[in-house]
């Protein structure tokens, strides 16, 4: 692990001229932009956009870092779980179970091959998917689990592996947040049978645009996602069966693999972040997040929850400090999935924590100070003193 004097500055600016960011990308490039500017300018000279040497160089780096055997670069998160869900043969008729508290790719993926997404309530301590609600929906139809470790904080990876085993089917891992965390001594990566990253730009590893990944020990699968990503091509011009344009560009793995190098750093410089919050709101009526016995949390997102959430946000606001949602419309109630006859009551965790979840700022370039500034303007617009 590296010093941390590029996430600190001199002199915090006086109480009112200072604003908080959710997230600011620019702090980040401004600290690593001699490495990313030649990473870039590499590409641009060899003249590759796509494909060798880049992506396969960033592919066998991730598979490497989360301790997989292959690592297939895609085009986004989203179509690493579509394609995932149709190498593994899911499609029209199958039911997946995924999370009511998720981002919306999720269920979109089970869409797009044909599949009904089911889904199933949180734990409302983890936000992650509860293995008991799953039991309770499991059908003859059921073909696939997708588990999420949704903020950054691994699921119940083995339980819900546990319930997929005894009933043959597949278990899919959404760690499209969760680049970094591990459970036990493992890294999420290495764990379920497929685990699908995002590359988006706000994520711990992001791109400078989209990109995303599976890694997976099953070499059949690999080849099967190296082909659907690529037209179905097994070499130049012989295409074996239909695929899409799901690639990974070669500036994006460029840039992937020199943020690589500093995920750990990153996801150090979070968790350091998540503890400071954690003893400046202790004692107050916030419910700071929970990490789980035997993971490590990578803090994507710290979400607390409040009562009062949207007036606590205006007032946050107010006083300049950025905050966001995740989410604050479980899926069941989407209009995007209305036509699934899902009503309010369905998922009541899930409901009762859309309404009071708040996501604080934290990002590795966060100052100690705005730290210090979001915990107690938080404190204040809970409109008590505590
Ligand atoms: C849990 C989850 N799943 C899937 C995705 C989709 O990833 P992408 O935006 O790269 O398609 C995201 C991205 O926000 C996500 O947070």
């Amino acid at each position: 692990m590296g010093t941390h004097s590029q996430f600190q500055t001199t002199v915090p600016p006086t109480p009112e001229a200072l604003t908080v960011p959710f997230f600011d990308l620019r702090r980040q490039y401004r600290a690593i932009h001699d490495e990313i500017d030649r990473a870039i300018a590499g590409v641009l000279e060899q003249g590759i956009f796509v494909g060798e040497p880049y992506v396969s160089r960033f592919e066998h780096q991730f598979a490497a870092y989360v301790g997989a055997d292959y690592c297939v670069g895609l085009s986004s998160g989203t179509s690493a779980l579509e394609l995932t869900l149709r190498a593994l043969g899911v499609g029209s008729g199958d039911e997946v179970i995924v999370p009511v508290n998720t981002f919306i790719a999720t269920a979109e993926a089970v869409l797009a091959v044909g599949a009904t997404p089911v889904f199933a309530d949180i734990c409302d301590t983890s936000y992650n998917l509860d293995p008991d609600d799953v039991l309770g929906r499991l059908t003859a139809r059921t073909k696939a689990i997708i588990v999420v470790d949704l903020y950054g904080q691994p699921a119940d990876l083995d339980i819900v592996a546990g319930i997929a085993a005894s009933r043959g089917l597949v278990m899919i891992e959404d760690a499209c947040q969760a680049h970094g965390a591990t459970f036990g001594d493992r890294r999420v990566g290495s764990i379920s049978r497929a685990t699908c990253f995002s590359f988006y730009p706000s994520k711990n590893l992001g791109a400078y645009g989209e990109g995303g990944a599976v890694t997976t020990n099953d070499a059949a699968l690999a080849d099967k996602l190296k082909l659907l990503r690529d037209h179905g091509s097994s070499s130049k011009y012989r295409h074996e069966a239909p695929g899409y344009n799901h690639r990974l560009h070669a500036l994006q793995a460029a840039v992937l693999s020199i943020k690589l190098a500093h995920l750990d750093d990153w996801i150090d410089r979070r968790r350091r972040i998540a503890a400071q919050y954690d003893r400046l709101l202790a004692g107050s009526s916030v419910v700071t997040p929970q990490e789980r016995p035997g993971r490590q949390h990578s803090y994507h997102l710290y979400v607390v929850r409040v009562a009062g959430r949207d007036s606590v946000q205006k007032r946050l606001a107010a006083a300049g400090v950025s905050t966001g949602i995740h989410y604050p419309i479980p899926l069941h109630l989407q209009p995007a999935m209305s036509s699934f006859d899902y009503a309010k009551g369905d998922f009541p965790r899930a409901e009762a924590c859309a309404s009071t979840i708040l996501s604080l700022p934290i990002f590795p370039e966060l100052r100690t100070y705005e730290v210090e500034y979001v915990a107690e303007q938080l404190m204040r617009s809970l409109g008590r003193s505590e």
